[in-house]
């Protein structure tokens, strides 16, 4: 799989160092070429003659062989590497590669390298919550950074939480993901809505739902990585999008995001649907604030247009057209009714009834179904996962419409 790839893989000083020795036999199994890189810290956990041994060649870790004086060159590291792994990647190297500091040759070959960089973070759980961390995490994925996002479980601390270094596995599948999907859409316009709408009932209130966007974003990320150009029409949020080939096209009512998606769609190879568009908006909207009379008040709520199905409409035979249906009751049911009448050639089910589903969480439980394969159910999963899955789909609907 992974046959002639020159890998560099870095390892600092976490516990989860390891486990980067059975990343090294993963990766050379499926025939990669592997160099490994220590920070002194790491050299605490594993030693480094475990590293040579795997990866059947020696492992660098200072500027230069203090016996014989030999220069270990990060820029020709860094040049020869086709994929740089930091794994596992700690919140203090995370923090440094952010900032541009290059106090060990590791992190020195990160400022030096023309490859992209893959990062595996491992740490405690509340170092990384904490803001500092997120916001160097997103500062790196802003320039390009690959990360295998860290598990839940249990930590080296004893305490329970996110935090654990992704499994040599799962670095592994990214790995390949990697080197198989890089670059897979490149030449491809797709248009995504995400995150709520607002609609204004006077200048202080408006009426809305509890979407963060988050699953609509992760699949931005993904697509982009795979080297699409993102079209993002997205309602209000908190979350932001990282990639330079996302172009985010911010609004705030369902008429406003109609217009957008009307207006773009025709120069798109395909959208998904992944916004919560309110069904309804006031009947009118009040210029000034609405004051209380002690009466009751009636607010008369009119139906908003349906993206989904205007772009259904539109749809070539060359375009693609996904959506959501987060369903309480008749999941299955309501989902199939909804394929047919919104035109998609798929839809992404999630159920209210999943625990970890839905609004607001990191994690999600989907399941496809599509014209082309049928339904397939999805574990519960993160949800920059869960992206992985639909993105697969999108390429399964880009070959059966090349097919035709
Ligand atoms: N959708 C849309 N425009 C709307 C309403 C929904 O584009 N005005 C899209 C959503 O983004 C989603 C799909 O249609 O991809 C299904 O949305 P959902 O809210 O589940 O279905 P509705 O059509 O609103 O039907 P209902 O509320 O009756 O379940």
């Amino acid at each position: 799989m992974l046959t002639g790839k020159k890998i560099l893989l870095g390892i600092t000083g976490g516990i989860a160092a390891y486990k980067s020795a059975y990343l090294v036999r993963l990766l050379k199994k499926a025939g990669a070429e592997v160099r490994v890189l220590m920070s002194d810290a790491a050299k605490q956990f594993v030693q480094p003659l475990t590293f040579a041994t795997l990866s059947q060649n020696p492992v660098y870790t200072d500027f230069f062989n203090p016996e014989n004086g030999e220069w270990h060159s990060h820029v020709k590291l860094a040049l020869w590497a086709d994929l740089y792994i930091v794994a596992p990647a700690t919140a203090n190297s995370i923090a440094k590669m952010a900032h541009g500091i290059a106090d060990n040759l590791l992190l020195t070959t990160c400022l030096s390298a023309r490859c992209p960089i893959m990062i595996a973070p491992a740490m405690d759980l509340d170092m990384y919550s904490n803001p500092a961390t997120q916001d160097n995490l997103a500062t790196l994925r802003s320039r390009g950074y690959l990360v295998a996002e860290a598990g839940e479980g249990l930590l080296a601390s004893g305490l329970s939480g996110k935090g654990r270094m992704a499994e040599p596995e799962e670095i592994m599948d990214e790995v390949v993901r990697f080197f198989a999907g890089n670059g897979s859409m490149r030449g491809r316009r797709i248009l995504i809505t995400a995150g709520p709408t607002r609609e204004k009932i006077d200048p202080v209130r408006f009426i809305s739902n509890y979407s963060t966007g988050k699953m609509g974003y992760a699949i931005a990320e993904e697509l982009a990585s795979r080297g699409a150009e993102v079209l993002l029409v997205s309602g209000p949020v908190q979350v932001t999008a990282h990639n330079k080939r996302i172009t985010l096209i911010p609004v705030t009512t369902a008429e406003e995001m109609y217009t957008q998606c009307v207006e773009q769609f025709s120069g798109c190879d395909g959208a998904v649907m992944s916004a919560a568009v309110a069904d309804f908006t006031p009947a009118d909207t009040a210029n000034s604030k609405i004051k209380k009379t002690g009466d009751e008040m009636l607010l008369r709520l009119v139906p908003t247009k349906d993206i989904a199905a205007a772009l259904g409409k539109m749809k070539t035979g060359k375009q693609f057209l996904a959506g959501f249906a987060l369903e309480t009751d008749n999941e299955m049911q309501n989902a199939q009714k909804k394929l047919e009448s919104k035109n998609f050639d798929f839809i992404v089910l999630n159920s209210l009834k999943d625990k970890g589903a839905g609004f607001g969480y990191d994690t999600n439980k989907v399941t496809i179904v599509s014209r082309s394969k049928g339904v397939v159910s999805y574990d519960l999963k993160a949800k920059t996962l869960v992206a992985k899955d639909i993105a697969d789909q999108i390429e399964e609907e880009f070959t059966q419409k090349s097919a035709v």
